[in-house]
């Protein structure tokens, strides 16, 4: 029974997400205004317990899923995405600190 409607949620799931014309909706990782945080975009171990101290930044992140909205106000967050996609995790710490990474 269950195979019978696997096809047609299927189908219809495709269906919104193909709608409008494929326009992009992912809003990517997000955490809200990360400004309110203790330190701002520097990070503490405090909110970042499963990343702190490494520097492989791109194990966890995908670095086309993050910097898509602007949610601090501060910046112009797409030249933020272009940036981090070309300087890769090299670039990072400029503005998020070392992360406690050596
Ligand atoms: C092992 C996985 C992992 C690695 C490696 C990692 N992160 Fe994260 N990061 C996370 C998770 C999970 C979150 C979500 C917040 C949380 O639950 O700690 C996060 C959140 C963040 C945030 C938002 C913090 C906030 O204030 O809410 C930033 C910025 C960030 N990471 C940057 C980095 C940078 C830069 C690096 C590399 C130096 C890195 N991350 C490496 C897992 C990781
Ligand atoms: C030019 C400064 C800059 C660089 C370089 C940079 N970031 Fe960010 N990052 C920001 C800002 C600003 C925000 C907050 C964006 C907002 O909400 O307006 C942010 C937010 C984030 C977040 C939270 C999720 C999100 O999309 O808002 C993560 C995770 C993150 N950065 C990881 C990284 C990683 C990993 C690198 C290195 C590859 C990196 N950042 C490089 C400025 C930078």
């Amino acid at each position: 029974m269950k195979s019978y409607l696997a096809l047609p949620i299927l189908l219809i799931s495709v269906g919104f997400l193909t709608s409008c014309g494929g326009a992009a909706l992912n809003e990517g990782e997000n955490y809200g205004n990360i400004l309110n945080t203790s330190q701002g975009l520097t990070l503490t171990q405090a909110e970042h317990q499963i990343g702190w101290g490494q520097s492989e930044c791109t194990i966890c992140h995908n670095l086309e899923n993050i910097h898509l909205v602007d949610r601090t106000g501060i910046t112009d967050i797409k030249a933020v995405h272009n940036q981090a996609l070309s300087e890769g995790i090299s670039g990072c710490a400029a503005c998020h600190g070392t992360n406690g990474a050596p």
